[in-house]
């Protein structure tokens, strides 16, 4: 690997002046950047305000010695490397620091080309190090990137990342600000960690700088030592270490990541960089997310317009689709199936008979049986609704279902004749609870049957044109709650797949 040296900063720590400027001249003709310091504690105040790769230490220095400069570098987590220089009597104390953490040490005195070989063996571990560190990177993003794009919906997203961010800068609390959709100023909405809660005036002024760092897409790294500088914390302790990091492209301000760790383990710089990086994926993530959301609302408005216009169409079968959905959804819930699988429900039985929109209104209003010519017109509306909702992407869950609900378990329904194990599960539920609504409800041409009498019929087809433990559990359902009751409930106001 080629060393760039002139990336690599050093700095020469040494009471004794003249020593500082030989290594100096020695490390700058190898092309390093050189600083220097006389003492511990002046070392510290550089090591604050620059990034320092490599310090160059002498153990024996008034006030703070190379041992303890070492202990407070340690303390605060720098990720930087030391190497000591020692004379044959603190030899036992170099060991020490090698303990500690420093790379190597110097016997004294040494020539300045067995300085240059050590110097040039620690920063060349030091880059393969780096190197190693930068291909974990990469790692971590493909990960965050697949964890990211597997998800559609704006709450799993933000979940996601805020688990990757603790897996990968193990932060001691986080909090994910959103921006408020058309309003000024930013909502929480993933918060981890206790920190927040032992130190509640910390969040107001956390998300008071997190506004201004969206509004000038500014990150931040602070923590004790650079925190006075920003009047919101001037005057109040703050024993923390914090990144924030704004998430923004090109398009939109989007919100704030803030992580927290307490003073002991401070951030680096590398880990700014990283969670910047990690920033702008989520960025591009809640974007997609907000714009499906936006065209899944609009798509979802246009198709249930359809569905009403079936209803005003098709007088007799008013409220049908509304009440199967809910019976639908009633007999989901018994099944304990999923939240997924109940909002499916739920829009493909508002959606079911969509296609019937394509069915002339003589054939839908006729006061009496269809005949076998306009019953085919009839049996057409499934494959009219796989026409309209095939148009709509975000509908492609709920096609099967609404195409195959006048299918029968012993394949002699339509449109396609399938079977039972060929059939969508959720379409076998929507086609026993549609059948079910259309004999309990007023139609053109006879009045609604008692529900017992829907009953028999339900369980005369058992096992042939429904699945037999679909009806059983729905005639199970009825019964143990009182079918009063259950039609009752369709009236209440219907939650709709979306909302929270
Ligand atoms: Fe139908």
């Amino acid at each position: 690997m080629e060393i760039k040296n002139d990336s690599i900063t050093i700095l020469v720590v040494d009471d004794e002046e003249s020593l500082r400027e030989i290594c100096k001249d020695a490390l700058k003709d190898e092309g390093y950047e050189v600083l220097q310091a006389e003492s511990g504690q002046d070392a510290l105040n550089v090591i604050m305000s620059n990034d320092i790769d490599l310090v160059i230490s002498d153990l024996r220095m008034p006030e703070m010695n190379g041992l303890q400069l070492l202990e407070k570098i340690k303390e605060k987590n720098l990720d930087l490397d030391f190497l000591v220089m020692t004379g044959f009597a603190t030899i036992e104390t170099a060991v020490e620091c090698m303990k500690m953490g420093a790379a190597d040490y110097l016997p004294k005195p040494f020539n300045i080309n067995h300085l240059l070989v050590k110097v040039n063996k620690v920063v060349r571990s030091r880059l393969e190090k780096k190197e190693q560190k930068r291909l974990s990177n990469i790692v971590r993003l493909l990960n965050l990137s697949n964890a990211l794009n597997s998800q559609l919906d704006l709450k799993s997203i933000c979940y996601e990342f805020v688990l990757q961010v603790q897996r990968n800068f193990s932060p001691d609390s986080v909090v994910l600000f959103l921006g408020r959709d058309n309003q000024r100023g930013l909502r929480k909405t993933v918060v981890r960690g206790r920190l927040f809660r032992e130190d509640p005036d910390l969040f107001a002024r956390v998300q008071s700088l997190a506004e201004t760092s969206l509004e000038k897409c500014s990150s931040h790294l602070l923590d004790s030592r650079n925190v006075s500088g920003l009047p919101i914390f001037n005057g109040h302790d703050f024993p923390y270490s914090m990144m924030m990091v704004p998430l923004f492209s090109q398009m939109s301000k989007v919100g704030v990541i803030v992580l927290l760790r307490k003073e002991s383990r401070v951030f680096s710089n590398d880990e700014l960089q990283l969670l910047s990086v990690f920033a702008v994926h989520v960025s591009t993530a809640i974007q997609n997310a907000k714009m499906y959301s936006r065209i899944r609302d609009q798509n979802i408005d246009i198709i249930y317009s359809y569905a009403k216009a079936v209803e005003a169409k098709d007088y007799y079968t008013k409220g049908h689709s509304d009440r199967v959905a809910v019976y639908a959804m009633k007999l989901g819930s018994y099944l304990q199936l999923n939240t997924k699988e109940l909002d499916a429900l739920y829009t493909a039985g508002v959606l079911h008979d969509i296609g019937k929109i394509g069915v002339p209104d003589h054939i839908l209003n006729k006061p009496s049986q269809l005949d076998e010519e306009e019953f085919e017109v009839m049996k057409s509306h499934p494959t009219i609704a796989r026409d309209i909702l095939s148009q709509v992407w975000t509908m492609k869950d709920i096609l099967p279902v609404v195409y195959h609900h006048h299918e029968r378990v012993d394949g002699k329904g339509y449109p396609d004749g399938i079977a039972d194990g060929q059939i969508p599960e959720l379409a076998k539920i929507i086609s026993v609870v549609d059948a079910f609504e259309a004999m309990t409800s007023d139609r053109a041409y006879r009045k609604a049957l008692p529900w017992e009498k829907a009953r028999d019929i339900l369980l005369k087809g058992r096992g042939t044109q429904w699945e037999d433990d679909l009806v059983d559990q729905w005639i199970k359902l009825v019964t143990d709650k009182g079918f009063a009751t259950i039609q009752n409930e369709t009236l209440l106001k219907p939650h709709l797949p979306g909302q929270n």
